[in-house]
């Protein structure tokens, strides 16, 4: 038989002050807040297997109080543990899933440490941690400024929650087996170190924040570009990236970064050269650029040793330089050395003693610039002939200008808009549909990559055989034909 609500109702006070009772005597026989911070420390210590580095701490019955020793450090503010730092001794053993507890679990260790909600610094060191990094609960030590975990087996990518922990300043997971990606760390505004070297870490290079000043990630497997963003980090001290599978142009003003003392772009397929106009900062005291795909020849600041700066340039392709490759070696790189450099400095390429990439690119501008010149010479010459002679010529017309001639321009271009696919088609629509409002001579700007395209990258069988304008290549009458 269920109670009716009025009898409930008379119970419900009865209930709230057993309640209170009960919750008052849990809390007078509850440990006081240190204490219960003491306990969790001995679950972390039983959680990490007892480790010899953490014997005294076991043992404390107020770890605030503790020494600090080099293998153990608890600091704590008002009752609460703000550091904890454990250094261990389980870096080399080859047996390292045996160092821990078979049941050892990264996530249930984390979760014991997220009741220690004023821990600023972490940092556990060599002590057979593995696992992958517990994303959601490294995001609840809200306080958390310094996390160190270098010289475990941690595996698995960087948790994309990290680029969540906002008052992070100093992030060192060096020496670990993590083995995903990294995510983009430019939010953290405080974030000032990153250490990722020495693992197997894989992707483009990672976005960091602007108060980054040491930044490794030597020894990985990154790939791409270095970003030109780097080389607005106005803060950046260190900058270690050797070892990994990085490739492309060096953004060159790295080197003047004004607080630079030390950069290592060693062991990648860095590739082109670097411009001669490269400054290097008066702050740099190490430049190792060695075992790349560089060409040419080496900027002023680069050129020798001195007192106040150590340069290692070799297994490059410099052609003034000790210890290089055959340039065969860094073809690979070439192709890339060909394209300008992203931040358009490739006007300054032929600055040097004699730029071969600058003379390369210089032709090839020459190139492209005569045969625009003779494309707009032949362009007026025909229209004139065509005027002159309207039977002679038979190059076929472009479809849009043929059915706007008949006055149907709205539905050409309707029908050309479900034909064209590219953004550049579309450019061209829109060009040539304005030049038939407008009723002015049609034109088309051609870009560079179209020109390659339309005369197979200049090649020599494109040239007009035997003609005056032996120069001109056959994209000069594709052009002439889309005119008409
Ligand atoms: C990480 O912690 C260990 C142990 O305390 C220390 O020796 C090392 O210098 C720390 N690394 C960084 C980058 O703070
Ligand atoms: C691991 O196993 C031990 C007993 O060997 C047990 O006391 C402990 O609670 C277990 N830890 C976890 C996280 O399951
Ligand atoms: C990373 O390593 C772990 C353990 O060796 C493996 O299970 C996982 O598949 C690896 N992940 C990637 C992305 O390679
Ligand atoms: C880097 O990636 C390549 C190809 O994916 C792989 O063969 C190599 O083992 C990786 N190196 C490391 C250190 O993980
Ligand atoms: C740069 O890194 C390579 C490989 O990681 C290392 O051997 C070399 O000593 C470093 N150079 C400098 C100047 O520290
Ligand atoms: C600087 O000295 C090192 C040896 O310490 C040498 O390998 C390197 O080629 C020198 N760099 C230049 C630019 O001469």
């Amino acid at each position: 038989m269920a109670p009716s609500s009025s009898s409930r109702r008379a119970e419900a006070p009865l209930l709230l002050l057993l309640l209170c009772c009960i919750s008052t005597a849990v809390t007078s026989q509850s440990p006081t807040p240190a204490s219960s911070q003491a306990k969790t420390l001995y679950r972390v210590c039983r959680l990490l297997g007892f480790p010899p580095a953490l014997a005294a701490l076991a043992k404390a019955p107020d770890p605030c109080a503790l020494p600090p020793t080099p293998s153990l450090t608890v600091a704590c503010a008002a009752g609460q543990v703000t550091a904890l730092s454990v250094l261990g001794d389980r870096r080399p053993d080859p047996a390292w899933r045996t160092a821990l507890p078979s049941n050892f679990s990264a996530d249930a260790l984390f979760t014991t440490l997220t009741r220690l909600p004023a821990l600023s610094r972490l940092e556990l060191v060599a002590l057979g941690l593995w696992g992958p990094l517990p994303g959601a609960k490294l995001l609840r030590l809200g306080a958390l400024q310094a996390l160190n975990l270098s010289a475990n087996y941690l595996y698995g990518a960087v948790p994309e929650q990290v680029a969540r922990m906002y008052s992070l300043q100093s992030l060192v997971l060096s020496g670990n087996w993590l083995n995903g990606t990294v995510p983009s760390l430019s939010g953290l505004a405080f974030l000032h170190e990153v250490d990722l070297g020495r693992n197997r870490l894989d992707g483009a290079f990672p976005g960091v924040g602007k108060a980054v000043a040491t930044l490794v990630l030597a020894d990985n497997n990154f790939t791409g570009k270095i970003p030109a963003e780097v080389a607005s980090l106005g803060q950046l001290r260190f900058l270690d990236v050797s070892r990994n599978r990085l490739e492309g142009w060096i953004p060159s003003a790295i080197f003047a970064l004004p607080a630079l003392h030390h950069i290592n772009l060693s062991h990648n397929k860095l590739s082109g050269q670097l411009p001669a106009s490269t400054a290097c900062a008066d702050t740099l005291e190490f430049v190792d650029v060695s075992a790349n795909l560089l060409i040419g020849a080496r900027p002023a600041c680069m050129r020798s040793n001195s007192s106040a700066r150590t340069v290692l340039d070799a297994g490059n392709c410099f052609r003034d330089a000790k210890l290089q490759r055959p340039s065969t070696y860094c073809s690979p790189g070439a192709l890339a050395a060909l394209l300008p450099p992203p931040q358009g400095s490739g006007a300054e390429q032929g600055g040097g003693k004699g730029g071969g990439v600058g003379m390369v690119l210089g032709i090839v501008g020459g190139v492209v610039a005569g045969a625009l010149l003779i494309a707009l010479v032949m362009v007026v010459v025909l229209r004139r002939a065509r005027r002159q002679h309207p039977g002679v010529m038979a190059l076929p017309k472009s479809p849009l200008i043929r059915a706007a001639k008949k006055g149907d321009s709205a539905k050409a271009t309707a029908k050309m808009s479900q034909k064209i696919a590219t953004p550049a088609d579309k450019r061209h629509a829109s060009q040539a549909a304005m030049v038939n409002t407008l009723e002015v001579p049609a034109y088309r700007v051609y870009t560079t990559e179209e020109l390659q395209e339309a005369t197979d990258n200049f090649a020599s069988s494109n040239l007009i055989k035997k003609s005056a304008l032996a120069q001109i290549t056959t994209a000069s009458f594709k052009m002439a034909q889309e005119f008409w």
